[in-house]
């Protein structure tokens, strides 16, 4: 029996009906919906700590523009901690040190942000802004470059301090967790709130606010944060900062970066369930181009967060990038890697033997995934991939690029082998024949699972396909729909019953989308369940998905 919903003033739309119809058919034709792209831009957090101030801000702003970072893609200038020093008037309103934070035009009054948020608008950028969740901010706690200040916090000011961020005019803000951890407060509550704040602030200013939350993987943040509180976009860190916390009031400049961080952040990072539809795991701005990395160090650590479809965040001084650095940060091939337009992260595909690894993302081009060979280890080493560990079905073809070098390789058989020298990597992009995908088409006359209230969705309508097979364990789908909306709609998929990941189904106007999404596959064969069920009301038309 096929349920439709009738609205008020809407198509009758239907909701959710199962998985009748199984056939076989390549990549199927449904066009890809535009995603929001992980976030690119420069915080002041790695070079400066809380000595952040005006000057700084408007020297990195501009360095973004004359280094080419800009043209590049970068476009977010974000002030991270020690911008305020917890001090509000009776009102209960942000009261910033004037000197900090002067007039920077004529007109405009000294110690009110929004002159440097009009600043950075006037190069063309986009400005962010930090708080944290609890009552402190990580400043009070670890003093760091600067002294520590109490009361950087926003707790029980939530609607009025993100209201302000709106007013002043910023683009994003970064929500930390130091003093929502001290006071054991439950992440996904506080950061659902703040959301809501979020959306009250947006209303009001008709600006939308960029949402960064940094509580470093604590409580598995990819298991609640995506689409938190109606988050549109969002980005969650998974885990603890990339750069070492330096002791109190040691001078500026002693911050170096830390390549076992690198890689260890980069490990954390990895939830390709979690990250789809414009929201994203995030291991943390980078240190690219900081002391202490070479060269090389750089080029994997870029690889690496490309990889992972990382937000790139520049945490270097860009007034002082060498030459090289800003050749890392803004090659076209490997930004293009981090920007494609599936928003799907890489997945380990094979291991040779510890510390040899094989990293494969899905790309929107069909038949094109990124790949990645690392060694981690001390002494060079072969490291060799397969196509069809790719899902590159031809195993006799498909073509090499090495994404660094900007240089065609060649048509290869399976396997394609490199020497890979100590702690280095291979970015390459291999291009052969894309694999079927199975479709499993929602078919008018299917029948409908009851509903289960999952705790996370309000309504109680699902839509279930069974016996679906998949060739790896982390599988592709690919889900076409409806949604005639002017914003997302959102519906939650578990596979097996494991955690649900929320997916958000931008609009289509009258035709049929499809966005894409990664999940584990537990179960061996044409065995395996997965179940759509809304997070909202009305959800998307879910016409097929499509499995690899
Ligand atoms: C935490 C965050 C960092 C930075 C500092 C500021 O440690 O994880 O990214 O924002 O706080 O104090």
């Amino acid at each position: 029996m096929n349920k439709f919903v009738c609205k008020a003033g809407m198509l009758a739309v239907p909701v959710f009906v199962i998985a009748l119809t199984l056939t076989l058919q390549a990549q199927s034709a449904a066009k890809l919906t535009a995603v929001p792209l992980p976030p690119m831009g420069w915080s002041s957090w790695n070079s400066f700590s809380n000595t952040v101030d005006s000057s700084i801000i408007v020297d990195q702003a501009k360095a973004m523009i004359s280094t080419g970072m800009h043209k590049a893609g970068y476009q977010y200038i974000n002030i991270d901690e020690g911008w305020w020093l917890g001090q509000r008037d009776e009102q209960g309103n942000i009261v910033v040190d004037p000197k900090a934070w002067p007039a920077l035009a004529p007109g405009e009054r000294a110690g009110d942000m929004s002159n440097i948020v009009r600043y950075i608008h006037g190069l063309g950028l986009k400005a962010g802004i930090y708080t944290d969740a609890g009552k402190n901010g990580c400043g009070t706690e670890f003093p760091d470059l600067g002294p520590g200040y109490p009361n950087e916090g926003s707790e029980g000011y939530y609607n009025q301090d993100f209201l302000q961020f709106a007013k002043w005019g910023f683009d994003y803000v970064k929500v930390d967790w130091c003093g929502g951890d001290k006071e054991n407060l439950d992440p996904a509550i506080q950061y659902a709130e703040i959301a809501r704040a979020i959306h009250r602030a947006e209303a009001i200013t008709r600006r939308p606010l960029y949402y960064s939350i940094c509580n470093w993987g604590k409580q598995s943040p990819w298991t609640w944060a995506p689409n938190i509180g109606g988050a549109p976009v969002d980005i969650w860190r998974t885990s603890g900062d990339i750069v070492d916390p330096i002791v109190a009031n040691s001078k500026n400049g002693s911050r170096k970066a830390n390549f076992v961080k690198v890689l260890s952040n980069f490990d954390q990072g990895i939830h390709p369930a979690a990250q789809h539809t414009g929201f994203y795991n995030d291991p943390d701005m980078m240190v690219i181009g900081m002391p202490a990395l070479t060269d090389e160090e750089n080029r994997v650590h870029m690889s690496l967060w490309a990889m992972s479809g990382a937000p790139l965040l520049v945490g270097a001084d860009l007034t002082k990038l060498s030459d090289a650095t800003r050749a890392t940060l803004t090659n076209p091939a490997v930004l293009a890697v981090d920007q494609d337009a599936l928003g799907l992260q890489a997945v380990k595909v094979a291991e040779q033997g510890t510390g040899l690894e094989v990293w494969s993302k899905p790309l929107a081009a069909s038949g094109s995934r990124a790949v990645l060979l690392l060694n981690r280890n001390a002494s060079p080493a072969t490291i060799a991939v397969r196509w069809a560990d790719l899902g590159i079905l031809d195993a006799s073809s498909a073509t090499v690029e090495d994404l660094w070098a900007g240089k065609e390789l060649g048509d290869f058989k399976s396997p394609y082998s490199a020497q890979i020298p100590a702690g280095d990597a291979f970015l390459l992009l291999v291009h052969g024949s894309e694999g079927k995908l199975i479709t499993y088409k929602a078919d008018s006359a299917g029948n409908q699972t009851p509903g289960k209230q999952s705790g996370l969705v309000a309504k109680a309508s699902s839509l279930t396909f069974k016996d679906v097979a998949s060739r790896s364990r982390v599988a592709r789908i690919q889900i076409a729909y409806t949604n005639p909306d002017k914003k997302a709609r959102i519906a939650e998929l578990r596979v097996n019953g494991q955690v649900a990941t929320r997916i958000a189904f931008p609009p289509t106007g009258s035709g049929t989308g499809a966005v894409w999404l990664q999940a584990e596959f537990d179960r061996p064969g044409a065995k395996n369940v997965l179940t759509f069920s809304l997070a909202n009301d009305p959800g998307p038309a879910i016409k097929f998905i499509a499995v690899d």
